[in-house]
């Protein structure tokens, strides 16, 4: 059979190979209901302008259901001469309607097709990675109640920096899904625009109603310039982008517990379920799925690197390149959905190593700065304050003991004037108690934000 899209004007039909090399069904085939959808909506404004008759819409609405029941029930079969989905589903189409089939085509290009159906897929799969995003957020603001009493060590430089509460680092992560979110939004703004009735490049003669279909759709608008929108990929590298952000904002988290998992850190227990085994260390007890998360991170911002290069330097307007955007998107989505799947249980089962953590706390001077300020309230300048506590340090490294520990003299050597209310701010405990500034980790600023994010998540 030869391809459909090959007019009269062929004197010979594609030679194999290129079929097989131009071929899109072998990965387009996942846009079939969006396809349906599309093309159910471009026949009932066919009927509305007066080309197709009320019963040609309808035969070829319920045609098109068939189809699709067909194809979901695995009853289809694909053939590289038809191209690619849109092909498959019109083909089939004819070879039940006959000429009534043949007159869907009317006053819309593949162009226009591939390009609505797109985004209609984009659109729905946005939208299905804010629903486990905000999963993700749920699991993350539903641990702060168990582990409400828990200090973490916080890092800069991955050295010990400033004590913070458990619950503030898993809101941390909330506000960064948070942005992820917003980006959706944004991005979902640019996805849902209809590019359906831009024909080929040019528009059509036809005296098509772009605003029916657009609105049979759902889509928020109607691209402006056919020109622009039959090029127009912007939709899909946004969306690689936000994907792109995910996946870092997972591979950072998925990187924080591989290392919490290790036998030098021992924060965290992962639970087994979510654990891999060694064929040759019976003893390992491996976070691969984490790794697996920060592993996948390279495909998505791989799909973004491909999809900037298939259209870097592309003319206005449709060019074959642009069949190249399906599989890079369609992978980054499949990345991410099997990420954040997979992240929610684990965040949910995993259990912070209370007895260790606690044990670790008085290592690496964790409430120096909350000292130093304590200088700087009673009126020591700041840098002055940042040199005696530094010396301090030193002092108390090489006794071996924490601040706290250290005897009231040694404090009067900074300022004669200390007396015992000094030791109100050491340790870790009173050092989280003397934060006062907003987004900080102080208890009653983190309780706010805690009934923030369960009122956001609706939890
Ligand atoms: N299979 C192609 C794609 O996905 C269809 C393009 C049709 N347009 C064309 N001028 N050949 O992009």
């Amino acid at each position: 059979m030869d391809s459909p899209s090959r007019s009269g004007v062929f004197d010979a039909a594609a030679d194999n190979r290129v079929a097989s090399f131009t071929e899109s069904i072998s990965f387009d085939a996942r846009l079939y209901s969006h396809d349906i959808l599309g093309s159910i909506a471009h026949a009932k404004m066919l009927q509305e302008i007066g080309i197709l008759t009320a019963d040609e819409a309808v035969a070829i609405e319920t045609t098109l259901l068939e189809i699709k029941t067909k194809i979901e029930a695995g009853d289809f079969q694909t053939n590289i001469a038809l191209e690619d989905i849109h092909m498959h589903i019109e083909a089939l189409l004819i070879d039940e309607l006959g000429d009534v089939g043949r007159k869907l085509h009317t006053g819309r290009s593949r162009n226009d097709q591939v390009s609505t159906d797109f985004r209609l897929w984009v659109r729905t799969a946005l939208d299905n990675v804010d629903q486990l995003l905000l999963n993700l957020q749920q699991s993350f603001v539903n641990r702060c109640h168990d582990d409400h009493d828990v200090i973490l060590p916080g890092y800069t430089h991955l050295q010990r920096a400033q004590p913070v509460l458990a619950s503030h680092y898993w809101l941390a992560y909330c506000e960064k899904l948070q942005r992820d979110r917003q980006r959706i939004a944004d991005c979902r703004k640019r996805v849902n625009v209809s590019s359906l009735g831009v024909a080929a490049v040019a528009g059509t003669s036809i005296p098509i109603n772009r605003d029916t279909t657009a609105e049979l759709l759902g889509f928020d608008g109607v691209a402006a310039n056919s020109l622009d929108v039959s090029s127009d990929r912007d939709f899909v590298l946004e969306s690689a982008f936000v994907l792109s952000t995910i996946a870092i904002h997972l591979s950072g988290w998925a990187e924080e517990w591989i290392l919490w998992k290790t036998a030098e850190f021992d924060f965290i227990d992962l639970p087994h379920e979510f654990c891999t085994g060694s064929s040759i260390m019976p003893q390992k007890i491996n976070p691969d799925v984490l790794e697996l998360i920060r592993g996948k991170t390279g495909r998505v911002v791989g799909s973004l690197q491909t999809l900037l290069m298939i259209l870097k330097g592309l003319p206005l307007a449709y060019n074959r390149d642009l069949q190249e955007d399906k599989p890079a998107l369609f992978d980054a989505f499949d990345a991410i959905t099997a990420c954040l799947n997979i992240a929610a249980p684990l965040v949910a089962g995993a259990s912070l190593n209370r007895e260790k953590i606690a044990a670790s706390l008085d290592k690496g001077f964790l409430d120096a700065t909350t000292l130093m300020e304590y200088l700087i309230l009673r009126g020591t300048p700041q840098r002055t304050a940042h040199h005696l506590i530094g010396s301090l340090v030193a002092v108390a490294t090489e006794q071996n003991v924490a601040l706290k520990d250290l005897p009231l003299e040694e404090f009067q050597k900074l300022d004669a004037d200390l007396d015992e209310d000094v030791y109100g701010v050491l340790g870790v405990q009173n050092a989280i108690a003397a934060f006062t500034s907003f987004g900080s980790t102080a208890p009653d600023q983190v309780a706010a934000q805690i009934t923030a994010w369960k009122e956001r998540l609706g939890l």
